[in-house]
């Protein structure tokens, strides 16, 4: 009988045990399938973009390659922040097979810009508002560096996008900086400390004509 009886405790115990850790590896579910999903997407932006590159230098509008260039990295370090999340939060990273088409670069552009709109308009305020709500502080940061980058490169894109169609391409900027940390992106001189992520600026990469 009391054989029993400790066995039945340890049979709880064990139980108690077993749900306590399926509830604490539950407590961030959506913010990992939402960081999956940003994962995917960054991967997919940044090789899209390193193809979008190679494209406009091939029709001559060098700077608007040298933009996608910049923009390409900053994705990808976007990427890698959330899969670093992804592991802090024993997510599975998902396998990426980007697939895009490489059109004309006025219609890359487009593409790109619309790309950014939906991760600033929808995407990204939507994974931050969940990603609050379960507490994944972690997986606030990689959201913020992601959302506010792309709020740039949003910019970005429809200056390039304008100075296309008026033919002005070679008064867009002819230098960028990316930061190593977060992926914010200048078009200008680096300031001493990136505006998003606080990093030096030695730690910024540089891309230029
Ligand atoms: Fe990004
Ligand atoms: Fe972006």
């Amino acid at each position: 009988m009391k054989t029993k009886f400790i066995y039945a405790v340890l049979l709880f115990s064990a139980f108690s045990i077993g749900t306590k850790n399926i509830y604490a590896s539950g407590a961030n579910q959506k913010t990992i399938k939402n960081l999956q999903d940003a994962f995917v997407g960054e991967s997919t932006a940044s090789a899209k973009y390193a193809a979008y590159a190679k494209k406009a230098k091939d029709e001559g509008l060098l700077r608007v390659g040298l933009l996608f260039e910049a923009a390409s990295k900053a994705e990808s370090i976007h990427a890698g922040n959330h899969k670093a999340v992804l592991q802090q939060l024993g997510g599975t990273i998902p396998e990426v097979n980007p697939k895009f088409e490489v059109k004309s670069t006025k219609e890359n552009l487009e593409d790109a810009l619309n790309g950014e709109s939906y991760e600033i308009s929808t995407m990204y305020p939507g994974f931050i508002k969940q990603a609050q709500d379960e507490n994944a502080s972690s997986a606030l940061i990689s959201l913020n560096y992601a959302f506010q980058t792309e709020k740039k490169h949003k910019e970005m894109y429809a200056d390039a996008i304008e100075a296309v169609k008026n033919g002005t391409e070679k008064k867009l900027s002819g230098i960028y900086y990316v930061c190593s940390t977060c992926g914010n992106t200048y078009n200008s001189e680096a300031p001493e400390r990136c505006g998003i992520s606080m990093t030096s600026k030695e730690r910024f990469v540089r891309f230029s004509l």
